[in-house]
């Protein structure tokens, strides 16, 4: 995987009726994966995309495919995902029974395996998992929708995953979602985050779509205050 910090748009937050010119845009800007939101109306609330939606993402961007399933069991359905083009297959901690199964039948599909944590999950939840774990995603709002308020509690959470992850020597990448803008991202930097999704700070940016994404590089680039 490319050197980080790396931007994650979510597309939850796009103007869909134009999904393809604004995967174009972020990718032209600079952005590093896409963020594709995929919710069952039972983990979550909403019912959003599916393998179609991931499948027109694959044909309209090389950019690698990064599939959040917020999903209650999800092993039926990391095949088809896979073969719709994603690249990266995040499961939630909470939702799939046994998750080591789960995990390791992503990578045997030739993709990233990933673990979200809801914010009410501890750090903890990981401990046995690492060495199946490519990617530990932290949810820093409840799942379910873009545009609520960034959950601090995640930051301290991410330090502890981080400092799991040194002590295990693991190398996995800690990602953040939600809530995610230019005033947030510093500190989930600094707290070891290294991808950041973002969909309202992006997509809704009053300056436009590439502005968004200027915004979050220029706050991952700045020197981490003492
Ligand atoms: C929330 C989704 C997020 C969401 C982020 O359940 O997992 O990816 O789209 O949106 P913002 O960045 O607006 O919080
Ligand atoms: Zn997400």
């Amino acid at each position: 995987m490319a050197a980080q910090p790396l931007i994650a748009p979510s597309i939850l937050s796009a103007d869909l009726a134009r999904l393809g010119e604004q995967i174009a845009e972020v990718e032209a800007a600079g952005a590093d994966w896409i963020h594709i939101d995929v919710m069952d109306g039972r983990f979550v609330p909403p019912i959003s995309f599916g393998q179609v939606l991931v499948a027109a993402c694959r044909r309209a961007t090389r950019l690698p495919l990064d599939v959040h399933l917020m999903v209650q069991e999800p092993e039926g359905m990391l095949a088809s995902f896979a073969e719709a083009g994603a690249d990266h297959i995040h499961i939630h901690f909470e939702a799939s029974s046994p998750v080591e199964r789960s995990l390791q039948a992503i990578r045997d599909l030739g993709c990233k395996a990933g673990l979200a944590l809801n914010p009410a999950t501890p750090a903890a939840a990981v401990g046995e998992l690492l060495p199946l774990l490519d990617i530990v995603l932290v949810m820093s709002v409840n799942p379910g929708y873009s545009g609520q308020a960034f959950i601090p509690a995640a930051l301290p959470k991410a330090t502890t995953i981080r400092e799991m992850l040194d002590a295990a020597g693991g190398r996995a990448l800690i990602e953040i979602d939600g809530g995610i803008d230019a005033g947030t991202l510093p500190a989930a930097q600094a707290a070891g985050v290294g991808v950041f999704v973002a969909g309202n700070a992006i997509y809704q940016h009053p300056g436009g779509v590439a502005a968004g994404v200027a915004a979050l590089q220029q706050a991952a680039a700045q020197p981490v205050s003492p």
